[in-house]
């Protein structure tokens, strides 16, 4: 069984203002104290991991111990089965220096290219992992997914990263052409929320007064 959070102050580990606001939105219910590594001018460790999950643990465990107190990881991207899963923890490097997302979409359009691959196999998933760490070295982490088709040119200006580029299966809108509340009810970042939630903030310890 999962460990419970039961504390007041969780570090959200992250120096991204948007996926700060993002997790403290989603735990509000809970009325816990949120504070972000940006904040605390915690340092941000180098993302050495193989994995979406290894990279989100020692992000979480990295501010669990400067900190001294449970922080919260998310480490994401988008993988592209013709591509062999790129590019996926590269995701945000791809976009290089200038963190250009049309640069990081046509590399994908060109390689996809290059491969041959035809329209309807162009398939891809976003993975988000949440680690949560505690400075005893205890963690938990859970892994959300969603699945879909990738299409160029890239429709919408709505989201983030590769939003324009992927339209998730039993949908006709990409993720950047969708209302943010309809791509937040599916996406794999909210899929891994609700495993969090489930598991180490159950319901029954939420305040119903919080706003
Ligand atoms: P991270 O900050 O190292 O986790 O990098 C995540 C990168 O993956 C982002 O910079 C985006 O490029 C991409 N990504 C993750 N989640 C999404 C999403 O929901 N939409 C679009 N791109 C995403």
């Amino acid at each position: 069984m999962a460990r419970r959070f039961d504390g007041s102050t969780l570090i959200v580990a992250s120096h991204n203002a948007g996926k700060v606001r993002e997790i403290s939105d989603l735990l509000r219910p809970f009325a816990i104290d949120v504070r972000s590594a940006g904040e605390l001018g915690l340092p941000e460790p180098e993302e050495t991991g193989q994995t979406f999950a290894e990279n989100a643990a020692l992000k979480a465990h990295a501010a669990a111990q400067a900190a001294q107190l449970p922080a919260l990881a998310d480490d994401s991207g988008l993988c592209v089965m013709a591509l062999d899963g790129a590019p996926g923890i590269y995701s945000a490097r791809w976009a290089g220096p200038e963190k250009d997302f049309d640069v990081a979409m046509a590399r994908i359009e060109r390689e996809l290219d290059a491969r041959g691959t035809a329209e309807k196999d162009r398939r891809a998933y976003f993975v988000c992992a949440l680690s949560l760490a505690w400075p005893d070295g205890h963690c938990e982490t859970f892994v959300g997914e969603v699945h879909g088709q990738l299409v160029f040119p890239k429709r919408g200006d709505r989201g983030f990263g590769y939003d324009p580029v992927f339209v998730p299966d039993g949908h006709k809108l990409s993720f950047g052409e969708m209302v943010p509340d309809a791509k937040h009810a599916i996406s794999h970042r909210a899929v891994a929320f609700a495993q969090l939630i489930a598991a180490c903030f159950p319901q029954a310890d939420a305040d119903p007064h919080a706003s």
